[in-house]
């Protein structure tokens, strides 16, 4: 169609254009009213933040250094305690793994149910890797009978070499694994492997100055086979260090020492030869390296098979020693009261 021939503009119908509002709705007056509030109380925070700023900068200068390190130490601990996953229990808590026909935890919560007092056994937690169907030591049910009535926890499927995730949050400052076997041959060498993942995951539980108690074998007047096991066969003494681990103590582990204890191979419902002499090695959680440990007392032996060197348990010469742990208690009693009082602080 030609231009001059188009159809002329139609005027837009007035009802459909949006007329401007005379008077504000009173939603946006509540509206208006609220921002108005935010920025009061925004401007009142800041002049309050400003304020303490001053007082603290203040405080700061004139403040005493004894009083200046207590505030950078609250301070400190405060910024780090979300961050702390690991609850400080009381120094009570043991946990036994790998207890076998239970007759150790038995054996043991008796015995210090007496020196102490009644209600020691609920701060014993006693554990085995294997299901209670797959237990059939003929002494088992009595002394889990006896366990449960003391109030030991007992649970079973615990893997030493996963405590960490399993009691993930707890402190055990005792942990007893007596005669750690997994049931295979000696030579095969899984134990080393076994006992380094045990004192790792075992580190995480624990804080130092706590320990971890550990009954071996002793062959008398045979240190070469003596060395055979410490050292190629279990691999002990760089399982613990590499994991801050020192050996403080060793004594008479047997039952002499926990009356009703019976020792029991892990394949077989019989105690093993070389159980019937054993020691039990004490191991302390230090702050030294792995290294610092190797060149501190007490000096590992060497022990050579196949041309390689293994280490092996120092001697150290507390065989004859038959105290139990009071020494020991009575110093991890202070450390605990004098951690409470620097929390109080
Ligand atoms: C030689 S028996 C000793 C049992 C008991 N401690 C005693 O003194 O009679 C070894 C025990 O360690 C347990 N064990 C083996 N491997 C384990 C592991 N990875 N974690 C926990 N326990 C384990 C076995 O099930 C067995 O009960």
């Amino acid at each position: 169609m030609p231009r001059h021939q188009r159809e002329p503009l139609r005027e837009i119908e007035p009802q459909s254009v949006p007329q401007p509002l005379s008077q504000p709705s009173s939603s946006y007056h509540s509206l208006q009213a609220k921002l108005q509030q935010r920025s009061l109380k925004r401007t009142r925070n800041s002049s309050r933040r400003d304020e303490n700023n001053q007082r603290l900068a203040y405080e700061a200068d004139n403040e005493s250094p004894r009083k200046k390190r207590s505030r950078i130490v609250k301070v400190r601990r405060k910024k780090t305690e979300h961050k702390c996953k690991r609850p400080r229990a009381t120094n009570s808590e043991c946990l036994i793994l790998g207890a076998g026909n239970f007759s150790f935890p038995n054996a043991f919560v008796e015995k210090e149910q007496e020196k102490k007092h009644l209600g020691f056994g609920e701060s014993v937690t006693a554990t085995e890797l294997l299901k209670p169907e797959q237990l059939h030591s003929p002494i088992y049910a009595k002394c889990t009978k006896n366990l449960q009535r003391h109030g030991v926890q007992l649970k079973f499927g615990v893997d030493a070499r996963y405590i960490h995730r399993q009691f993930r949050g707890r402190r055990f400052p005792k942990i007893h694994f007596n005669f750690p076997h997994d049931g295979k041959s000696y030579n095969e060498r899984t134990l080393p492997t076994m006992l380094a993942d045990f004192f790792a995951s075992a580190s995480k539980l624990q804080l130092v100055g706590d320990r971890i108690y550990m009954a071996l074998p002793k062959i008398e007047g045979d240190p070469g086979k003596n060395n055979y096991y410490k050292g190629y066969a279990y691999g002990v003494y760089d399982a613990a260090r590499y994991s801050r681990y020192r050996l403080v103590k060793k004594r008479q582990f047997g039952e002499k020492r926990y009356p009703g204890y019976q020792h029991e191979m892990t394949t077989e419902y019989k105690s093993a030869e070389v159980a019937e002499n054993a020691r039990e090695y004490i191991f302390e959680k230090t702050t030294l390296t792995p290294i610092n440990i190797l060149h501190s007392w007490p000096k590992p032996i060497d022990y050579r098979v196949y041309d390689r060197n293994y280490r092996c348990l120092p001697e150290i010469m507390t065989d004859s020693d038959s105290s139990d742990d009071e020494e020991y208690e009575n110093k991890t009693d202070q450390k605990e009261h004098q951690y409470a009082k620097r929390l109080r602080m």
